[in-house]
């Protein structure tokens, strides 16, 4: 009884205003837990090798939620669907994808719009991932059964990294020279682990113009952290720096002018488009 009575003391001195308090405060925890701590968490589980942070099945397995679901648009500032238009408008016939991920786009691409691939090239340090999308992109009913598609595992920073064999089947196929119709580094460049800005991430640029035809297209997208976007953004600016200290991205001196002085150094036509704290690029040519 008089546990009864002291419950209804404390509901009657439980006032209009506390209870908006208490709803506000736990709307902004379930925030936290969602935005911050869930997505920074799940990172916490990749691997970090002398090549960079190595993202496990199990992280590969919630990657295109967290990443293009939650931390896209609401720490970046970009809708997924303005990178999958980026792929369909960009995607040749023979395509070169630079740390594809889970392949999410590639996979969009292919199934939702009309594009012309029939031969892609993979390329990653991590195998998990190359596997994994490889298989995405074998699902049946894909738009282009006929895709032919070959796995490359190495670093894009070394001197030479095209020099390693296939290894998916065939065997002893190599990348050529001046290969592809279409090369794509989509968020890679964040993640490259040079400290040092775009111009000590020179070398993907120069990799990528060896393997590109005359007239091939490169595109894709990175987080810059000069910009605007991210003053006005403290979710973005937290997460940002949270993931340079634990060593997720490698970002914090790349710079858009860098970008774009890059870009021009080593291809033509170059557009380069602001989406909130993104650098969405593409350049027609070398
Ligand atoms: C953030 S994920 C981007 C995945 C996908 N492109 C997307 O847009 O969602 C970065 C990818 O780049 C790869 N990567 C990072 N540094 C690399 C390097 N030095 N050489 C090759 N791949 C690298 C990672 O393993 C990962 O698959």
């Amino acid at each position: 009884m008089s546990t009864l009575l002291s419950v209804a003391d404390a509901v009657s001195l439980y006032s209009f205003s506390d209870a908006v308090s208490t709803v506000a405060y736990c709307y902004r925890v379930c925030l936290f837990y969602l935005f911050y701590y869930t997505p920074f968490k799940c990172f916490l589980n990749a691997t970090q090798t002398p090549r960079g942070a190595k993202y496990p099945d199990t992280l590969l397995d919630v990657y295109d939620v967290v990443v293009w679901e939650v931390n896209a648009p609401l720490c970046w500032g970009i809708e997924p669907s303005q990178i999958l238009d980026l792929y369909a408008s960009c995607l040749g016939e023979r395509h070169l994808d630079i740390g594809p991920g889970t392949g999410k786009f590639l996979f969009q691409a292919v199934t939702k719009k009309v594009v012309h691939l029939k031969d892609l090239s993979l390329f990653d340090f991590n195998t998990i991932s190359l596997f994994r999308c490889k298989k995405r992109l074998n699902v049946r009913n894909l738009s282009v059964p006929t895709l032919n598609v070959r796995l490359f595992a190495g670093d894009i920073m070394e001197s030479d990294p095209f020099l390693n064999p296939s290894i998916s089947g065939p065997p002893y196929e190599w990348i050529e020279p001046n290969e592809f119709d279409s090369v794509s580094a989509n968020f890679v460049l964040h993640c490259i682990n040079k400290n040092d800005g775009i111009p000590s991430k020179e070398a993907l640029f120069l990799n990528v113009s060896k393997v590109l035809k005359a007239g091939g297209c490169f595109f894709g997208s990175t987080i810059v952290n000069d910009l605007d976007f991210f003053a006005g953004s403290k979710r973005g600016g937290e997460v940002m720096g949270k993931f340079n200290e634990s060593g997720i991205f490698y970002n914090a001196k790349d710079t858009l002018p860098d970008l774009v002085a890059m870009l021009n150094k080593h291809f033509k036509d170059v557009h380069c488009d602001l989406v909130g704290g993104v650098a969405v690029f593409k350049c027609c040519g070398k």
